[in-house]
């Protein structure tokens, strides 16, 4: 039975990923709105990353007999200076959402709730991949800067980006 404490952090985690998607979205609409179409296609896939993150939790709160209590999304930052910009909030809040997964890791572990460690191991897998796709993206614009037709390679680059659910994450 998971305590009431983890059952909370884990609620707050479910809207938490709502905001992380919710972000997302408003940085894929800034690209939109810039006709940055291969930076917004990136924003928006990685919005649904975030949705399906937030439906694992979900999943796995209803799987351990607890039940999922939805509460309101913060307003996400709607305005950037660039696309470097972007880039450089995203890769900000994934930091912050790894502390965030390492606090439920710590809870969960204080209370040896292993089968929610082992839940947590998969998100602490998927946060590296968050911090190092963000990072790279930052050092390719870096690199890119006054070079507009680098910016557009890029941007096309980032086009053909799509959402795949992970074959090994099924609820
Ligand atoms: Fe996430
Ligand atoms: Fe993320």
């Amino acid at each position: 039975m998971i305590s009431e404490r983890l059952m909370k952090a884990l609620n707050d985690q479910v809207n938490y990923e709502f905001y992380s998607s919710y972000s997302y979205l408003a940085m894929a609409a800034y690209a939109e709105a810039e006709d940055l179409n291969g930076f917004a296609n990136f924003f928006r896939v990685q919005a649904q990353e975030e949705l399906f993150h937030a439906m694992k939790f979900y999943d796995y709160i209803n799987q351990m007999d607890g039940r999922v209590i939805l509460q309101q999304i913060d307003k996400p930052q709607i305005e950037f200076d660039s696309v470097l910009h972007l880039f450089e909030a995203g890769y900000e809040h994934e930091k912050t959402v790894t502390q965030r997964i390492y606090n439920l890791t710590d809870i969960a572990t204080e209370e040896r709730e292993h089968a929610t460690i082992s839940l947590l191991k998969w998100f602490i897998d998927e946060q590296v991949e968050e911090e190092s796709s963000f990072k790279s993206i930052i050092t390719k614009l870096k690199r890119s800067e006054s070079n507009p037709a680098a910016l557009y390679m890029l941007d096309d680059e980032l086009a053909t980006r799509t959402f795949t659910p992970p074959v090994d994450a099924q609820a």
